[in-house]
């Protein structure tokens, strides 16, 4: 089946990437309506929300948070703002937010506060009647857009016939639902960044060839760490046909990349690392494998958000560490960390923009109008597309 080539789009999120860029330190909400006028595209809100200092937010959260009770629970990943993070029953990692937003029985609202693919992946793991609430419906991915799903559906159709039957489709957390359900379909499996070498060699057992989607950095990295050649990894350009590939380096592949990535980690550099190294003799180097392999070959130890959280918690006091992550969580772990210098790699300061798209004006949107009982933002996904993505992670949850 031939691939329909689309016309190049950057997505608008990768786009917006710079515009919360500063040199100062702090990282404290402005009112929506200052934010916006970074020249973002953000959901607008009624009025009385736009211009509400944050200090005017939070007593409004906090009441409606007090009236829903037990039937809401808020859920803050780690790269959320502290502005938001201080209303989270439960934060942590992608993944471990879903599971826990599938453990919250009594909760008819899962309010999470995170970007899209992970309501999604909450909507799939919890129950028929609880609904997932997305605050601000525009907080996506950049990683994720990079691989729209009628892209991915075409290369998997091209792949697998150039391939053959040996090629094993895995996907990050970071991807749509369909994507995961292709995924489920096809023998394949999806993985989280502290699982993603477990998750490689469960797919080389079962195959000679591995497509993984959509960030290029993170399966370079894991099929290093697996013992891949880096000559037998090749990246797929959904915008040449055939990838920009030849059918004989298709065939010669052990591991075919997107060719997606992250504009937050891909910030990092090696020079930044030997400045750090030249500063603090003693500092140990942590970054996400969302880095570029010479970034993370230059690093004393990478690994996922909760992996930099607990390599933190458990160093000794006196440790130096700079840290190859977004900002929001590296400043927490310093502020939360005091008898140890803990710094981002980065000087300039750059958060995820599209997790920062969570202001606490739309924190208090949602749940003021859950209280009224009205659901905003509700994140779902279809029965089809749910059950096939169900089996990829729970491919995932039998091999780790
Ligand atoms: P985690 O899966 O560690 O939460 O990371 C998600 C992410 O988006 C990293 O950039
Ligand atoms: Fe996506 Fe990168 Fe933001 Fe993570 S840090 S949510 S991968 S854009």
């Amino acid at each position: 089946m031939a691939t329909t080539l689309r016309d190049p789009v950057i997505p608008i999120t990768e786009i917006e990437h710079s515009a919360f860029c500063r040199t100062d330190e702090s990282l404290a909400s402005k009112p929506l309506v200052e934010e916006l006028k970074a020249n973002i595209r953000w959901q607008r809100l009624p009025k009385e929300y736009m211009g509400m200092k944050p200090e005017v937010l939070y007593p409004r959260i906090r009441a409606a948070k007090e009236k829903l009770g037990k039937r809401a629970v808020i859920l803050g990943h780690h790269y959320q703002r502290e502005d938001i993070i201080q209303f989270a029953d439960f934060k942590g990692d992608s993944f471990m937010l879903s599971q826990n937003a599938a453990r919250q029985k009594d909760a008819d609202f899962i309010v999470f506060c995170g970007v899209h693919f992970m309501a999604e992946t909450a909507d799939i793991l919890s129950g028929p009647r609880q609904q997932v609430v997305l605050p601000n419906i525009n907080a996506g991915c950049s990683m994720a857009d990079m691989a729209p799903t009628e892209d991915a559906l075409d290369a998997w159709n091209e792949l697998s016939q150039v391939a053959g039957s040996g090629l094993i489709p895995v996907t990050y957390m970071n991807s749509t639902a369909a994507i995961k359900a292709m995924c489920g379909r096809n023998g394949g499996i999806v993985c989280t960044s502290s699982n993603a070498a477990a998750v490689f060699r469960w797919a080389f057992e079962r195959g000679e060839k591995v497509l993984f989607l959509p960030d290029q950095h993170l399966g370079r990295n894991t099929g290093v760490k697996v013992g891949v050649p880096l000559d037998d990894m090749v990246v797929w350009n959904p915008f040449k046909p055939l990838g920009g590939l030849s059918r004989s380096q298709i065939q010669a592949a052990k591991v075919i990349l997107w060719q997606g990535h992250c504009a937050v980690h891909t910030r990092f550099t090696v020079a930044q690392i030997e400045e750090a190294r030249r500063r603090f003799p003693n500092v140990k180097v942590v970054v996400h494998p969302e880095c570029t392999r010479e970034v993370v070959a230059a690093a004393d130890l990478d690994g996922s958000t909760e992996f930099i959280v607990r390599t933190v918690a458990q160093a000794p006091p006196g440790s130096v560490i700079a840290i190859g992550t977004e900002i929001n969580l590296v400043s927490r772990l310093a502020h939360e960390n005091p008898d140890k210098t803990v710094f981002c790699l980065d000087p300039v300061i750059c958060p995820c923009s599209t997790m920062y798209r969570i202001h606490p004006a739309y924190l208090a949107w949602v749940l003021d109008n859950l209280v009224e009982g009205r659901v905003l933002n509700r994140v779902t996904v279809d029965e089809e597309t749910a059950r096939y993505a169900r089996i990829a992670l729970e491919r995932m949850l039998g091999v780790v």
